[in-house]
């Protein structure tokens, strides 16, 4: 399988001192769907906010085949979707359209088919009836869900998922996580509900204090009581 991302001895500081990446190596084929595991502070979104350029530490970082710099990050940010672990980071316009609406226009489709891919993005989301909402008056569950829709109304070839599901009601989860099982780009899906994760993601990385401690086939990993409980994480009860 073709290499989709490849990242090298990335070390992340964050201005205050904190040290969040210590020295990350890994490849992540096409078309794979890896899950991000590990406890509060692992590192998991500071991982993921390089993959599309909002944090840039030291070492390596390249995806599909572009190094992560100036001149990149616009063709980047088109076919790489990050869906933030809280929502109040992804809606910055007023109503519900004009955020699920601000990425296809910004890669300027025409108006027929901007309208058309908002109104599919808010379907996959059970969302459609909002589409005129304020977006700061939705519930957290619903503004999660509208988060998606900015993602899904693009035609991307890779999603970083921050916590897809938390905050859904169980309906809205099971539909979420059907919806990215049969979406055929490569995901990356970071995240405490370790049963989505083990249903959407063949492999998965386990990160704790900025490294990565294990990285391999999500049962096997997932599985291991010892490992898990070592980094604060308890094993999936479909796996007990
Ligand atoms: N803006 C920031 N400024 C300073 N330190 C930060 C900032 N954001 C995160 N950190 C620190 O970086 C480390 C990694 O945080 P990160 O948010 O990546 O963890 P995480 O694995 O996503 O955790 P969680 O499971 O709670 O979402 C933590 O020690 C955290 O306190
Ligand atoms: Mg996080």
């Amino acid at each position: 399988m073709k290499e989709i991302i490849n990242i090298k001895g990335l070390k992340y500081t964050y201005p205050d001192g904190t040290t969040a990446l210590c020295g990350i190596d890994l490849t992540v084929s096409e078309e794979e769907s890896i899950g991000l595991i590990g406890p509060n502070g692992a590192g998991k979104s500071t991982l993921l906010l390089h993959l599309n350029g909002i944090l840039r530490g030291k070492g390596q970082v390249q995806v599909l085949g572009l190094e992560i710099d100036d001149k990149n990050l616009i063709s980047i940010r088109s076919k790489v979707g990050l869906v933030f672990q809280d929502p109040e980071n992804q809606l910055f316009m007023p109503t519900v359209f004009d955020n699920v609406a601000f990425g296809p226009i910004n890669t300027d489709l025409e108006k027929y088919r901007v309208e058309d891919s908002v109104r599919k993005a808010l379907e996959e989301v059970e969302m459609e009836e909002s589409a005129q909402r304020y977006a700061h008056h939705l519930s957290f569950g619903e503004k999660k869900r509208i988060a998606l829709a900015t993602v899904l109304s693009m035609n991307l070839e890779i999603l970083l998922l921050d916590e897809p599901t938390s905050n859904l009601d169980p309906r809205a989860r099971r539909h979420l996580i059907k919806l990215l099982k049969g979406f055929r780009v490569t995901k990356i899906v970071a995240g405490h509900d370790l049963e989505m994760i083990l249903d959407i993601c063949n492999r998965v990385v386990l990160l704790d204090q900025g490294k990565i401690i294990a990285n391999g086939e999500s049962k096997e990993i997932m599985g291991n009581k010892s490992l898990m409980e070592a980094h604060g994480l308890e094993v999936p009860l479909s796996l007990l």
